[in-house]
């Protein structure tokens, strides 16, 4: 046979919706034609699906190593198979943060034993290992630094911040930067209220606009501003062009599901930084469309409903729900399948630097996402993957979800069961 595996249906290709053929060879994807592909199986997608590009999460927590118990590589990967993810890449805030190449090389070889999707790694940037950003830069997919303290404690000062930019900037790796501004936060630190309060807008809007100033000023560095959450920071992302580039920014789901209505009187829902208002939400689903939200990504960051309603930490998993997530964008909020193919596939791969995937064109790795549209489902526990055991869209029905997963030509979601 001439392929291995042929995807057929409505396509999504690069700047076009068409009813086509994918074929994949040897993990690759050899030919998009029309008709007349012959392969050792092939794959009827329904009228009611679309096959995009497949999903690459950019902002994941895995957990492995050291925290286990909420997830591991294994379950977070299943969780991104399930939910039509086929490349995801892990944050550095482990119980032993990924803030040492010794550390870093630890979580690649876990990763090659145990991931059922791709996985790549952030290395984490703190005060202490400017030094070492060099040694880590070939096996890290870019660099992370929290500008306030979250799950794991790790956190970059202002002072550390200017001098990180051109350490980074010089490894030619982005640079992806969790803005809060802790100062902000430590004021409220006595107020009684809502959670969402506790880490306010301003907080996001300082940090953002530190961060904006200091990218302009060094030029040299590729910044990723993660899961923008306030149309005020959106703002100063779409207006920090200057004469360079303008930095890149990322919207989380929950940021643009859920608002602090959800939040207030759930402890579940609790994420740093915070679910806002629904004028913040409706300006982040314009940015989407618009362009200026790059990239979706889920943040997928588990914590077991005890730890959640007991000691209040912050974050929801994700991974299970992309496709959900996703179908309810296309279907109920009107984005383009196009816009959905740029934020959650063509733009990652780009900006991090991984042009073997995040198109369905020849040569690129056989990756896709075949997501239905038309076929409602409502979320239930016991279906999800991930290890913490529950999500935030539990009860709530979406009009579709993943449906195919396919990671370099092998199929590892099958007609919605789970190739374990
Ligand atoms: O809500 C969050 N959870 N925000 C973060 O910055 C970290 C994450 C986690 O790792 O739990
Ligand atoms: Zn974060
Ligand atoms: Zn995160």
């Amino acid at each position: 046979m001439e392929y291995d595996l042929v995807v057929e249906g409505r396509v999504v290709l690069p700047g076009s919706v068409k009813d086509a053929q994918v074929g994949i060879r040897d993990g690759r994807i050899s030919a998009v034609k029309r008709q007349g592909l012959r392969a050792e199986r092939t794959i009827r997608a329904p009228d009611s699906c679309l096959v995009f590009p497949g999903f690459i999460d950019s902002h994941v927590h895995l957990r492995e190593p050291g925290w286990e118990y909420k997830e591991d590589i294994r379950s977070g990967t299943l969780a991104a198979a399930h939910g039509g993810v086929t490349t995801v890449f892990d944050m550095p805030n482990n119980p032993t943060p990924t803030t040492s190449p010794v550390a870093l090389d630890r979580k690649r070889r876990l990763a090659e034993s145990k991931a059922k999707v791709e996985v790549r790694f952030f290395a984490g940037v703190t005060d202490a290992n400017l030094a070492q950003l060099r040694l880590m830069a070939p096996s890290a997919v870019g660099f992370k630094a929290y500008l306030a303290r979250s799950t794991g404690d790790l956190v970059l000062s202002n002072g550390g911040l200017a001098k990180a930019i051109p350490e980074v900037g010089a490894t030619g790796k982005p640079f992806s930067l969790h803005c809060e501004d802790q100062a902000i936060i430590d004021s409220r630190a006595s107020s009684r209220s809502s959670y969402a309060d506790l880490r306010p807008p301003e907080a996001e809007v300082a940090s953002v606009r530190e961060v904006v100033g200091m990218v302009r000023k060094d030029g040299g560095v590729r910044a990723n501003i993660c899961h923008v959450s306030t149309a005020e920071a959106l703002r100063l992302v779409e207006g920090s062009g200057g004469s360079g580039h303008r930095v890149h920014c990322e919207a989380a789901l929950h940021h643009l599901f859920f608002t602090r209505k959800d939040l207030d009187g759930n402890p579940l829902l609790r994420t740093n930084p915070p679910l806002r208002g629904e004028s913040d939400r409706v300006a982040l689903l314009e940015g989407l469309v618009g362009g200026s939200v790059n990239s979706l990504v889920t943040d997928h960051a588990p914590h077991t409903r005890e730890e959640k309603l007991s000691e209040g930490l912050a974050g929801v998993p994700g991974l299970d729900d992309y496709g959900h997530v996703v179908a309810w964008l296309v279907m109920r909020v009107g984005v383009d399948p196009l816009v959905v193919s740029r934020a959650c596939s063509s733009d990652p791969a780009s900006f991090f630097g991984l042009p073997d995937r995040g198109e369905v064109a020849v040569g690129r790795r056989g990756d896709l996402t075949v997501l239905d549209l038309k076929s409602p489902q409502r979320v239930a526990e016991g279906e999800l993957q991930t290890k913490c055991g529950w999500s935030p869209y539990e009860g709530f029905e979406f009009p579709g979800g993943a449906r195919w997963t396919v990671s370099g030509g092998r199929v590892v979601l099958d007609d919605g069961q789970l190739e374990v």
